[in-house]
């Protein structure tokens, strides 16, 4: 779905319908897990891990704590922010990659813990992009009429699919959600959307297990070629902001804050030289939040739009990439 702003009228609409964020939400599991204590666990280093990858701390679910609880949290401060309640809510969709269970899926348990009914729910997996594509999917829904409101999560338990004596991954996510209201307005609002995926790099990051007959076939853990990630991100980061800012006719200089998805100090700087945006310009959470996956970029929009950051008028790029591969970003004028 490749989407410049086309204003769309709804059937029996007399006006054009965008859809504009309004309001967001997050939420971290109590427990974090400094550097050091996971010095204590595998062979590795505060130094080594926050030079390679700006990771200083990551929070990690309580057992038996689950991606519907973490999103269920978010989600109720989202709701109140956007001051509508959960029946309100005309679509739902959940991006996970660690969903609760095969399924049903985590949008409909999520529902239910809301106390909504009837309205569609899903789950989207796009990995670390599941946020962006979620978010390209509530904005089409809204701008075809729909919905009127659209809640969009991204909540990820990676603490359950992490092989914690692996010192090349388990140092490098953390569990967490992100949560954001979507509704119809008269102007946007989101921009544009553009997404990408290319199934032939499937190889370089995953989790190859599958449930077989009662038994898991492969590997439960993630699995990736660190440096073929690194390249692949910086890469199609910077091309997915080009093509976003040609399509509205903008310039690097136009940004205002950029929020990328959070894996990787190193990934978020190449990406801002890059594109010549100056790292005061940039949201970063992956210090204290790790890699969330498809909950890093609503974490991260939650924090910059909560300490008063980011401010009406103000345009906002959003972008992820993640296992698929997958990429994509989403354009907001705030
Ligand atoms: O959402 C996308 C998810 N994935 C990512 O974002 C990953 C993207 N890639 C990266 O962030 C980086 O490639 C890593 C952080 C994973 C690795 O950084 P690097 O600078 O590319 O290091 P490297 O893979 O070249 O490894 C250097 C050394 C190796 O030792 P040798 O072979 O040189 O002796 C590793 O065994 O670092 C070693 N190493 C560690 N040492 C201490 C790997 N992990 C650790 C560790 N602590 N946790």
């Amino acid at each position: 779905m490749n989407g410049d702003v086309a204003p769309v009228r709804a059937s029996g609409s007399a006006r054009p319908v965008y859809s504009r964020i309004t309001g967001t939400g997050g939420y971290l599991p109590e427990r974090c897990v400094t550097n050091d204590e996971l010095a204590t666990r595998v062979d590795t280093s505060d130094t080594w891990i926050a030079t390679r990858t700006g990771i200083r701390q990551r929070h990690v679910a309580a057992a038996g704590e689950l991606a519907s609880d973490l999103a269920y949290r978010a989600s109720q401060r989202a709701l109140e922010r956007a001051g509508i309640a959960a029946a309100d809510l005309g679509l739902i969709i959940v991006a996970t990659t660690t969903p609760d269970m095969v399924f049903p899926s985590t949008a409909c348990i999520l529902q239910h813990k809301l106390g909504n009914r009837g309205s569609p729910a899903y789950d989207l997996q796009a990995v670390c992009s599941g946020f962006v594509y979620a978010l390209a999917a509530a904005d089409s829904a809204l701008r075809t009429g729909q919905c009127r409101h659209a809640l969009v999560v991204g909540a990820e338990v990676y603490s359950r699919i992490l092989d914690w004596s692996d010192r090349s991954t388990c140092v490098l996510f953390g569990d967490g959600a992100g949560a954001v209201i979507l509704s119809a307005a008269d102007a946007p609002g989101i921009l544009s959307t553009h997404l990408h995926a290319d199934g032939s790099y499937s190889d370089i990051l995953g989790v190859p297990g599958r449930i077989d007959h009662g038994r898991i076939e492969g590997s439960p853990f993630v699995h990736m070629d660190g440096n073929t990630v690194f390249r692949f991100a910086v890469k199609v980061l910077a091309e997915v902001a080009h093509e976003a800012l040609d399509a509205n006719a903008l310039a690097p200089t136009d940004i205002d804050w950029l929020i990328p998805h959070q894996a990787n100090l190193r990934i978020i700087e190449a990406t801002a030289r890059k594109l010549g945006i100056p790292m005061e310009r940039v949201v970063v959470t992956v210090d204290r939040h790790a890699n969330t996956s498809a909950a890093s970029i609503p974490l991260a929009l939650d924090e910059a739009v909560r300490d008063g950051r980011i401010r009406t008028g103000q345009h906002v790029m959003l972008e992820g990439v993640g296992g698929g591969f997958t990429w994509g970003s989403v354009l907001i004028r705030w």
